[in-house]
């Protein structure tokens, strides 16, 4: 028997649930239950086992022990698999992208699912089906592209379709909205409102906790694997909550911005890149952070990747410390002493083969070279423990493959490779998204030491109070053009607001 609430079955029960891979207990005694109508947040650290729970629900995991129930029947666990629970209409989308390259966008949303007549594929059927779809999530996506020439954005809105395909009646949300701005945000808080009327359920998971007030009914905190609270989101606030995430309370302070700036170090000068961005010209001085704003294809993702060889530019300049350079590809970058967090760690940040170590010492090697062949291995094995344990990673060996660390924390050893080398130039590309509360302001300590330190960086952000709170200046790019450049006074939400879209500020 399951409880009922009233009169209501839940969806889903979750009794007990453990979980264990090899050598690490992710979930411990865990039970979660999930009402019909009813967005219901699970919150917690980076490694708490949001994503491993959701991964048991939907038969990826198979629980070392406990019990699911859906509508109220027991489900028998030992031949439960991921067919299975799409069978039930329990639907993802994965914290991690799970697409295919190479595929259209159309054939992402259909891989496993094709219409067939006479054994052919009815691509205008499922074409059609897939628009339909798109229309009631109001957006506009191409489908008929590899899904790699898709923005991050985009490929995430093509991951939500495929969940919404068949109807789903339980649909978990892993961290769909790390990748998305504002606006495209608000446009899922309505989407989940009409799933939520028709009676569907749906798990959120979010380290933005202004989400879970804004769109969750119910919240679930788990630490470490283990069962923290759960309860009714409109009977907390916001710092309680906080507290049952992070045990402690957060000063939520930003380190003072550093006012000691020396010489320009990066100087862009008319850069134009083909649909991308046009004419964009900034410079940034040593000890300065800088900002970029802008929303959804304003050109922030790829404007950094320009400077940093690795997206092909038509015209314009790039300086660094007053000297024209030709940067070709990353190497370059990298050799003119600039590092880059990128906006998508799986493809660019990290080499999924490696370990902890190897991934955060990759571009710092050479610092700790003996002679001309040696390497001093535990020189090397400190660096990487040291800034990684200031991030406060969760890990159990240095020596552990990075592609078994929750997605988080896969984020932190992005970020600290690059904290490790001794870069002049630092490219952070939403360094803290799907970074948890309490670690997120150890990140902002590390970049206002970089600027104390001297060094330039250019930091891209969809959170205007994170922005606002780092940078001496921001540009705000729209469509690819520079629209306005705040400091000082004019550095305010309203000002950043209008000029996001598009509203200029001096009319
Ligand atoms: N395939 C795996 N093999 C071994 N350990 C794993 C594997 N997947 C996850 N873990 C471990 O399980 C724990 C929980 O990870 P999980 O991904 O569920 O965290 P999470 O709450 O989703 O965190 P985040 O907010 O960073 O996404 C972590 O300690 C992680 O290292
Ligand atoms: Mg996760």
């Amino acid at each position: 028997m399951t409880t009922t609430v009233g009169t209501a079955t839940p969806l889903l029960e979750v009794r007990g649930c453990t979980m264990e891979f090899p050598g690490v207990r992710a979930l411990d005694n865990v039970s979660f239950t999930l009402m019909p109508g009813e967005c219901h947040a699970l919150v917690g650290e980076n490694g708490a086992g949001k994503s491993t729970l959701s991964k048991c629900i939907t038969g990826e995991n198979r629980m070392t022990a406990g019990e699911l129930y859906a509508d109220g029947k027991p489900v028998k666990l030992s031949g439960y698999s991921i067919r299975e629970s799409q069978h039930m209409k329990i639907a993802i989308v994965h914290q991690e992208f799970q697409l295919m390259n190479d595929m259209t966008g159309l054939e992402n949303i259909f891989v496993g699912h094709y219409d067939t007549r006479g054994g052919f594929i009815n691509w205008k059927k499922l074409e059609v089906r897939a628009r339909k779809l798109l229309e009631f999530l109001q957006c506009d996506i191409e489908l008929n592209v590899p899904v790699k020439s898709l923005r991050t954005a985009e490929r995430q809105i093509v991951q939500l379709t495929k969940a919404l395909l068949d109807e789903p009646k339980v649909l978990i949300l892993d961290e769909l909205t790390a990748v998305l701005q504002e606006k495209d945000i608000l446009n899922i808080f309505r989407i989940i409102g009409i799933l939520k009327s028709r009676g569907i359920g749906v798990i959120y998971i979010s380290h933005r906790l202004d989400e879970v007030f804004s769109c969750c009914d119910s919240y679930t905190v788990l630490c470490d694997g283990r069962f923290v609270s759960s309860g009714r989101v409109a009977d907390i606030t916001k710092q309680q909550l906080i507290r049952m995430i992070i045990g402690r309370e957060l000063s939520g302070a930003y380190p003072p911005i550093n006012e000691n700036l020396g010489e320009t170090i990066l100087e862009v000068k008319n850069l134009t890149a083909p649909k991308a961005f046009r004419d964009v010209s900034l410079s940034v001085r040593a000890g300065e952070v800088v900002g970029l704003a802008g929303l959804l294809g304003a050109g922030k993702t790829e404007l950094v990747n320009a400077i940093f060889g690795h997206h092909r530019v038509v015209s314009g300049k790039i300086l660094v410390r007053g000297r024209e350079v030709n940067i070709h590809n990353p190497r370059r970058a990298i050799k003119l002493g600039m590092g880059i967090v990128p906006d998508e760690r799986r493809m660019l940040g990290l080499n999924m083969l490696f370990d902890i170590k190897d991934n955060t010492t990759l571009p710092s090697m050479r610092k700790f070279r003996v002679g001309r062949v040696f390497q001093n291995l535990r020189a090397e094995a400190r660096a990487a423990y040291e800034v990684n344990e200031r991030l406060n990673l969760k890990y159990y060996s240095l020596w552990q493959n990075v592609k078994k660390l929750s997605g988080g924390n896969q984020q932190k050893i992005v970020v600290a490779k690059w904290m490790l080398r001794e870069c002049d130039i630092f490219l952070l590309d939403e360094p803290t998204r799907g970074i948890d509360i309490g670690a997120k302001f150890e990140i902002y300590t590390l970049v206002n030491e970089l600027a104390r330190a001297g060094k330039a960086v250019i930091l891209v952000s969809p959170e205007m109070e994170e922005l606002i709170g780092l940078c001496n200046r921001i540009y705000i790019l729209f469509e690819g053009k520079v629209m306005d450049e705040v400091e000082g006074e004019r550095k305010t939400q309203e000002v950043i607001i209008n000029s996001l879209l598009g509203v200029s500020a001096h009319e």
